[in-house]
């Protein structure tokens, strides 16, 4: 696809910092593969409202360089040991250099958007990023504890879902779109889609393909949408003592793990992404039918079938 060779070759030009350790850091990450949905959909938006694809390239670079500032921040937080299948950056350069080349490549994303951006642009972005440090917190804070749905939907809105709002609202904005509350939801709702589909995985994976062993998130003491939709039939006190353990044992997680699957977890988890779906199709409904359109739209289905 043209719009991807694109977007790897910009992703590269502009990193261009001065210090080799920086460079090799960021390289590093970005090297590391993705998918580069958040600059794709930026671009697809701005094509679905009218404007040239490629005005929206470097809106849509910064827009994965805040992603990938994101990965270097939490991979330093979660005290993370691999990242997309490798070694993670903090484990191969140490700490330090992995959060303070996420700080450049944050501050790099802001210098994109003050160049080829709007102050409106700005607004959104930085909002963005403020709700994902907020949430990276407050699921930090709740670690261990079962958490409520209301507060589930808090923390992936947060960690993931506010910056697909941000990259549909952008890249509208950039196409010449007013609507920026209507674009930003349709981005909240994909990204909802995408991380409710990332926590299916993590009961109902196929480790080989998605890289990550199953079960991680209950070793972790995170409770995630399988767990919380099949919450009414399971004995809550098991699942609370279990979310406290420190060193759970392989044994208690993989039994609960099938017990959510058993009870219907993953059908539920999968019916409420399509829903989350089926909503940004449905404010996506007035804008015109076009190529840029559709391709949101396909990779809408890709978000809720990948990999399961
Ligand atoms: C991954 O969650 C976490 C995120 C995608 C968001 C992280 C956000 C921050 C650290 C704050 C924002 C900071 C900057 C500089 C932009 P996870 O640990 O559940 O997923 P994983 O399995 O991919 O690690
Ligand atoms: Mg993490």
């Amino acid at each position: 696809m043209v719009l991807l060779e694109a977007i790897e070759r910009r992703l590269l030009e502009e990193l261009n910092p001065k210090v080799k350790l920086v460079l090799e850091t960021g390289r590093y990450l970005i090297d590391g593969g993705g998918k580069r949905l958040r600059p794709l959909i930026t671009m697809l938006s701005c094509g679905m409202c009218g404007g040239e694809p490629e005005d929206a390239l470097p809106l849509g670079v910064g827009l994965e360089y805040i992603h990938a500032a994101s990965l270097l921040h939490d991979d330093v937080v979660d005290g993370a040991k691999k990242r997309r299948g490798r070694e993670s950056a903090n484990l191969i350069f140490g700490n330090e250099v992995a959060v303070l080349t996420g700080d450049y490549m944050y501050a790099k994303a802001l210098h994109l958007f003050a160049t080829h951006g709007t102050i409106d642009m700005i607004r959104i972005v930085s909002r963005a990023v403020m709700d994902m440090a907020e949430a990276q917190v407050l699921e930090l804070s709740r670690v261990g504890e079962l958490i409520t749905e209301e507060e589930y939907f808090q923390i992936i809105d947060g960690k993931t879902a506010v910056l697909f709002g941000a990259c549909v609202s952008v890249g509208g904005l950039a196409g010449g779109c007013d609507e920026e509350g209507r674009l930003y939801e349709v981005g909240l709702r994909m990204g909802r889609a995408f991380q409710l589909i990332d926590d299916l995985l993590d009961y109902a994976g196929n480790s080989e393909k998605t890289g990550k062993p199953v079960g991680n998130d209950l070793r972790e003491g995170k409770t995630t949408y399988p767990l919380l939709s099949v919450l009414d039939s399971l004995d809550r006190v098991r699942v609370e003592s279990l979310l406290k353990e420190i060193n759970p044992s392989a044994e208690e997680i993989e039994s609960l793990r099938r017990e959510v699957l058993s009870l219907g977890g993953d059908v539920k988890t999968k019916e409420r992404a399509v829903e989350e779906l089926s909503r940004a199709k449905e404010l996506l409904s007035v804008f015109p039918e076009n190529q840029y359109k559709e391709e949101i739209l396909k990779l809408m289905d890709f978000v809720a079938f990948r990999e399961l």
